[in-house]
């Protein structure tokens, strides 16, 4: 086990001898922003090179300074690390240069989450599956990242086998340009303009919800209800679980919200539960209450609350969960990845369990 001053010994020593370099491709984006704010406050030693699309390559960050690179420039460098905060058309595009040229790509597209040889991580989850021989790590969708750590410390204790979810998006999570759009459909609605025909959501977003979230697909489903139900298959290594889902988009800024009903195989109380995510450390529980999005925006933790059993049911349980989904849902969980490579990397060891 690795304790913290044996960790912070390491991070020491590898700041004298080797300070990692990191590369941030779709730095200028909603996530990618937040994790150069991470890695601001991390005690790491790195150097940080950040890209992004011609539009802003030349223009200064406005959290560092520091000038963004065109992608051009990615393969005149070699890299420790390098995070993904891009499209899934482009992150298949550069996956033979990024394989060239970094050691480990932490990906936060959805590009190849469910490739078999791609482990697909929640480090408080599942970060027994990372290893420093797999060069390609995907960190989750964020409604299924939020899903999955309240869900999985209940799993491990009474066998999950059935989740019906309803989950509240906010605008953010379709990026920059989607948070942009609610903002102007609001300011034009409070100066009495007219509104421009919605270019990123289906339907206007603001004072309005959008029983839509991505692209509807076979048999009527959405890509982010599909996601929910693949990458919580995966994660939970449960390839049978029956996951019914509505995804809706909601005109908040930030955080994803989910109001969840699990069924599991064991009877539990609502003692016990919170005693199975007591386990979790990035779990904050009300018993007695419940966290908005609004409260959950810039905290790293997945808020849980309006925690009940319903119809004398011992078998179910209900409640809301509710976390900043570019943090947590993203960034969050991509530098903890990083962090738990490099815990690895110090054991110089496979796995931890
Ligand atoms: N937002 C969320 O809540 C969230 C949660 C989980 C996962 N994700 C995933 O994270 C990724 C990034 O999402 P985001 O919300 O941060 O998106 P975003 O705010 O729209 O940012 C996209 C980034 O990609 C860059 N980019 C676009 N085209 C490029 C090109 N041709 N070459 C280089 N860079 C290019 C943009 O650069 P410019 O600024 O120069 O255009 C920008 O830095 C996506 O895969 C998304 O699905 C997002």
């Amino acid at each position: 086990v690795l304790n913290t001053s044996s960790l912070f010994c390491f991070i020491l020593m590898q700041s004298i001898t080797h300070p990692l370099k990191i590369a941030i491709i779709g730095a200028s984006g909603l996530a990618g922003q937040e994790l150069i704010r991470l890695f601001q406050v991390s005690p790491f030693a790195y150097s940080l090179s950040l890209f992004a699309s011609g539009r802003s390559a030349g223009k200064a960050c406005p959290l560092s300074g520091q000038l963004y690179e065109p992608l051009d420039h990615f393969g005149q460098g070699e890299y420790d690390y390098t995070f993904l905060a891009i499209e899934d058309a482009l992150a298949i595009a550069l996956q033979p240069i990024l394989l060239e040229k970094s050691r480990y790509v932490v990906d936060k597209s959805a590009a190849f989450r469910l490739h078999p040889d791609v482990p697909l991580v929640i480090p408080e989850v599942n970060g027994g599956v990372l290893s420093l021989g797999a060069p390609w790590v995907s960190s989750p969708n964020c409604t299924t990242t939020i899903a999955c750590m309240a869900l999985a410390p209940l799993h491990r204790a009474f066998g999950l086998k059935r989740v019906v979810a309803a989950s509240y998006q906010s605008a953010s999570g379709a990026g920059v340009r989607g948070l942009k759009e609610l903002e102007a459909q609001v300011h034009c609605w409070s100066q009495g303009l007219e509104t421009h025909s919605p270019e990123v959501f289906p339907q206007p977003l603001a004072f309005n919800v959008i029983p839509q979230v991505g692209a509807i697909g076979p048999g009527g489903i959405s890509s982010e209800e599909s996601k929910l139900l693949l990458e919580m298959r995966k994660i939970l290594e449960l390839k049978d679980l029956e996951v019914y889902s509505t995804c809706v988009r909601v005109p908040t800024l930030r955080a994803h919200g989910i109001a969840i009903t699990a069924f599991f195989e064991k009877p539990l109380s609502i003692p016990a539960a919170a005693e199975a995510w007591g386990a979790n450390p990035g779990l904050a529980v009300q018993l007695d209450g419940y966290a908005t999005p609004l409260q959950a925006s810039g905290s790293t933790l997945c808020h849980v609350g309006r925690v009940r059993q319903e119809n004398d049911n011992a078998h179910t349980l209900s409640f809301f969960v509710v976390a900043d989904q570019i943090l947590k849902g993203a960034s969050y969980n991509a530098y903890q990845i990083f962090e738990h490579l490099e815990r690895l990397k110090k054991l110089n060891c496979e796995a931890i369990i």
